[in-house]
């Protein structure tokens, strides 16, 4: 099959909904035990099972030529001191990379690999994140007012681990620290060694 080249017109006052081919919403129902508060969490969820993040993809072909991409936005906020954030993963395939365009806002890229070693970049608007092959990723607003939003490249082929991060988490976590943003250590985080 020989697709024809297209183009997206990326822009909020369009709607990305229209333009994109499949819409993923991620409620805080679905991040169970990812946030450390638990009561906090809890809590939270008995008021409202709040829209934590969505994802607008466009479809293509899961194979290794293809390059999927699509629009990420994380909405502000917070569960106990840790800010609103996706779930992150793995690659199935872990040697492929991932390059993330800020759009909108700012936030923080965490990240880290099967072997622990770990990384979390900053970034605002206008910004380009790249991560390498074998990085776990995981993307924070770490604004309370805006919602971070991020354009997204990466192989046809990779494929999505979300186990292994919902097993061991990551091993640092984002937090407000008397309203600064802190990267402070996960106390639950499983060390390769306890794996
Ligand atoms: C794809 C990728 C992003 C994320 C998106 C949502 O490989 O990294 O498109 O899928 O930021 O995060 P997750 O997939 O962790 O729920
Ligand atoms: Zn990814």
């Amino acid at each position: 099959m020989m697709d024809h080249p297209f183009t997206l017109k990326i822009s909020p006052e369009r709607g990305y909904l229209e333009l994109f081919s499949n819409h993923i919403t991620r409620h805080l129902s679905a991040m169970r035990n990812q946030f450390l508060d638990k009561d906090a969490y809890e809590s939270i969820l008995k008021k409202e099972d709040v829209l934590v993040y969505e994802v607008y993809e466009s479809k293509r072909p899961e194979i290794a030529g293809e390059l999927l991409h699509g629009i990420s936005i994380v909405h502000p906020g917070k569960v106990g001191d840790e800010y609103f954030m996706t779930k992150g993963h793995f690659h199935s395939e872990l040697e492929t990379a991932e390059v993330y365009y800020c759009l909108h806002g700012q936030g923080m890229m965490v990240m880290e690999t099967p072997e622990g070693s770990w990384t979390v970049e900053a970034f605002n608007a206008g910004d380009l994140v790249y991560v390498s092959p074998r990085w776990a990723h995981r993307s924070v607003n770490t604004s309370l007012i805006e919602d971070l939003i991020m354009l997204f490249v990466y192989p046809g082929n990779a494929g999505h681990d979300y186990r292994t991060i919902e097993r061991q988490g990551f091993r640092k976590m984002i937090v407000d620290k008397d309203s600064q943003v802190a990267i402070v250590d996960n106390p639950h985080w499983i060390s390769p060694e306890e794996r």
